[in-house]
């Protein structure tokens, strides 16, 4: 069963509309960061898969990922897809070029049967301005934490889906009111910025961005404080997956003072 990939940028559809009126049946979130496997469940899935049709919407156009139960080999991140056994479509190694609005529809006999199932991938993504330079205790640090989101508008995710994003330190707890950082956030545009000036022993530490859902956690991503004589690189949290980020060689005549940070996802 080899699963031949080509790249092509043909077959764009336009498919599942963004807004179906009051009609619209029950929408899914689903949240990710860098790395993670996700998957996207078909809730209008008939008997068997032969029926289902995925695709994914982002900048008016719709593509189709999956038609009738078989992959479409055809697009460009198809190595990454597969078709669940319940229809559902999964994921792997999510990256930020993944959000957007996913479609299962169902089709017997060339008509649709039922409503859409519409899955809403949000993408989590932590920078810092600061990664690229040489940090030390003294020097001040941005973290910024954001939610790539599609189709609906951040104040919405806030007020009706009950999103919040938050960040938490190494022990797990809330640094939202500790004087040490100063925390601003966007409800409009769903970013919250993390800066504080480093201490002495914040090297290993680490600062968690946190999605959460009516207070469920929903996904993380995680900052550490590195000691820059190390390699930077990414760490990865409760998936198997290798690391794809360039690694920075650092100097061998670096200072050992030098600190870097690093970040990854869970
Ligand atoms: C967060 O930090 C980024 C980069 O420093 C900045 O562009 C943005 O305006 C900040 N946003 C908020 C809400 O503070």
């Amino acid at each position: 069963m080899a699963d031949q990939c080509h790249m092509c940028l043909l077959g764009l559809i336009i498919l599942c509309p963004l807004l179906t009126g009051k009609s619209e049946a029950e929408v899914i979130h689903v949240f990710s960061s860098s790395g993670e496997n996700v998957r996207l469940p078909c809730n209008n899935a008939l008997s068997d898969c032969s029926s289902t049709t995925w695709n994914y919407n982002r900048h008016s156009v719709a593509v189709e990922l999956i038609t009738l139960g078989i992959k479409k080999n055809n697009i460009e991140r198809c190595e990454r897809l597969s078709l669940g056994s319940d229809c559902s479509l999964n994921i792997k190694k999510v990256t930020q070029e993944d959000y957007g609005l996913y479609c299962c529809r169902q089709f017997v006999n060339g008509k649709q049967q039922g409503t859409d199932a519409r899955v809403y991938l949000h993408f989590l993504h932590v920078s810092s301005s600061s990664s690229q330079t040489e940090i030390r205790p003294g020097s001040s640090v941005t973290l910024s934490c954001q939610l790539y989101y599609y189709g609906v508008s951040c104040d919405s995710l806030v007020r009706t889906d009950g999103i919040q994003l938050f960040w938490v330190n190494q022990a797990d707890v809330s640094v939202m009111t500790d004087s040490r950082y100063q925390i601003s956030s966007s409800s409009t545009d769903c970013i919250s910025n993390l800066t504080t000036t480093l201490l002495n022993e914040d090297l290993n530490r680490e600062w968690r961005c946190l999605v959460t859902q009516r207070n469920q956690l929903k996904t993380s991503a995680t900052f550490t404080v590195k000691d820059s004589v190390s390699i930077f690189e990414f760490t990865q949290h409760g998936t198997s997956v290798a690391s794809t980020t360039e690694k920075t060689q650092i100097p061998d005549t670096a200072p050992k003072s030098l600190w870097m940070l690093d970040h990854y996802s869970e």
